[in-house]
C-alpha cells in the first residue's frame, strides 16, 4: 500500500511515536524548533499531538487554538486533522464549527510512555472518529499501509472515539486505586499479594499479565502520579459531574484513593 503524506503537529512522546510509524513525516513544533507550518501544506493527515492540561477541570486548548489559527489559512479543505490530544466528548465537533475550512478526526492514543514506539507500532486496537463521510476511512487507510494487517480498527464519530479515551484512562486509574486496597488488605493479614495478582491475572475478565501494569503495586511508589492518569481522571469527573449532572462517585472514590497513596509516599520518603 502506498503511504499517505502525513504531518505530525507536536513532537513529544505520542507525536514522536506517531510519527516514527511513517516515512518523511512533516513536523510543526515551534518550541522544538520545527517552526514552518507550511510543511504541513502538502499533508492528507496531519496528526495533532500538543499538551491539552486540565485547568479547573477543563480541558485547556490554548495550544489547540494557537496551532489552529496559524495553520488553518495555509491548508486546504480536504487535508484532514486527526486529533490525538486526550479531549473530551464534542471537543472535536466544536473544533470542526469553529474551523471549517479543514476536516477533523478524532484519533486518540493510547500508548504507555515508557514503550510509546512499541505501543505505537503494535496497537490493541486504533480508534478514529468523524463525523462526515468517508473521513474515518482516509484516516484508517493512512494507519493500515503501515500496521499489521490483523490490528482491530474503531471507526465511530468523534464524541464516541473521544468518549472510548476517557473512558479507558479512567478505568485504568480505577483499576489502580483498586488494586492498591487490595494490596493493603494483604499487607495486613499477611497474604502474598504477589500470590493474589497471579490468581487474578489468570481470569482473561480481569486482564492477562503482560498488558496488565495495573494489577502491579509498587510498595514504594503507591499511587498513580504519571502525565495523563490524574488531569484525566479530573477532566472527566468534573465533565461527568458540572456538565452531565452525575455523581461519578467510583470517580471521586479513585482520585480519594489515590491522593491517599501519594501521600503515604510522601510520609515514606
Ligand atoms: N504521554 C502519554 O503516554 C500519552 C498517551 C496517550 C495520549 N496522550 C495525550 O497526547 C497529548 C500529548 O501528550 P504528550 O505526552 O505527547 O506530550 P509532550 O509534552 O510529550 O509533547 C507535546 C509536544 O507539543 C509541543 N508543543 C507545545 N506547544 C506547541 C505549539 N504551540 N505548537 C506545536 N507544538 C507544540 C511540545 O514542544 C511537545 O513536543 C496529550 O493530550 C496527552 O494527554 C499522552
Amino acid at each position: 500500500m502506498v503511504q499517505a503524506r502525513v504531518g505530525v503537529i507536536g513532537y513529544g512522546v505520542v507525536g514522536a511515536a506517531t510519527a516514527g510509524l511513517f516515512d518523511n513525516p512533516a513536523i510543526y513544533d515551534p518550541p522544538k524548533g520545527y517552526e514552518d507550518p507550511t510543511v504541513l501544506a502538502d499533508c492528507d493527515v496531519i496528526f495533532m499531538a500538543v499538551p491539552v492540561p486540565t485547568v479547573l477541570g477543563k480541558n485547556d486548548l490554548t495550544i489547540v487554538h494557537e496551532v489552529l489559527e496559524t495553520i488553518t489559512p495555509i491548508l486546504r479543505p480536504d487535508q484532514i486533522i486527526a486529533m490525538r490530544s486526550t479531549v473530551l466528548p464534542g471537543t472535536v465537533r466544536a473544533l470542526q464549527e469553529q474551523y471549517p475550512g479543514v476536516r477533523f478526526a478524532s484519533n486518540p492514543e493510547f500508548l504507555r510512555a515508557h514503550r510509546a514506539f512499541d505501543d505505537a507500532r503494535h496497537p490493541y486496537r486504533v480508534v478514529i472518529g468523524a463525523d462526515e463521510p468517508g473521513i474515518a476511512e482516509r484516516v484508517a487507510d493512512v494507519y493500515r499501509a503501515v500496521l499489521d494487517p490483523d490490528v482491530e480498527f474503531v471507526l465511530t464519530d468523534t464524541r464516541t472515539a473521544e468518549m472510548i479515551k476517557y473512558a479507558a484512562n479512567t478505568f485504568l486509574a480505577l483499576k489502580i486505586s483498586f488494586m492498591h486496597e487490595v494490596w493493603d488488605a494483604c499487607q495486613i493479614l499477611g497474604i502474598d499479594y504477589a500470590v493474589v495478582k497471579r490468581g487474578l491475572e489468570l481470569d482473561p475478565r480481569i486482564g492477562d499479565g503482560e498488558a496488565n501494569e495495573e494489577l502491579t503495586v509498587q510498595p514504594d511508589r503507591l499511587g498513580f502520579d504519571d502525565e495523563c492518569l490524574p488531569k484525566d481522571l479530573a477532566a472527566f469527573t468534573s465533565f461527568l459531574q458540572n456538565e452531565l449532572g452525575l455523581p461519578a462517585t467510583l470517580f471521586d472514590a479513585t482520585a480519594t484513593v489515590n491522593a491517599g497513596m501519594l501521600s503515604r509516599r510522601l510520609v515514606a520518603g
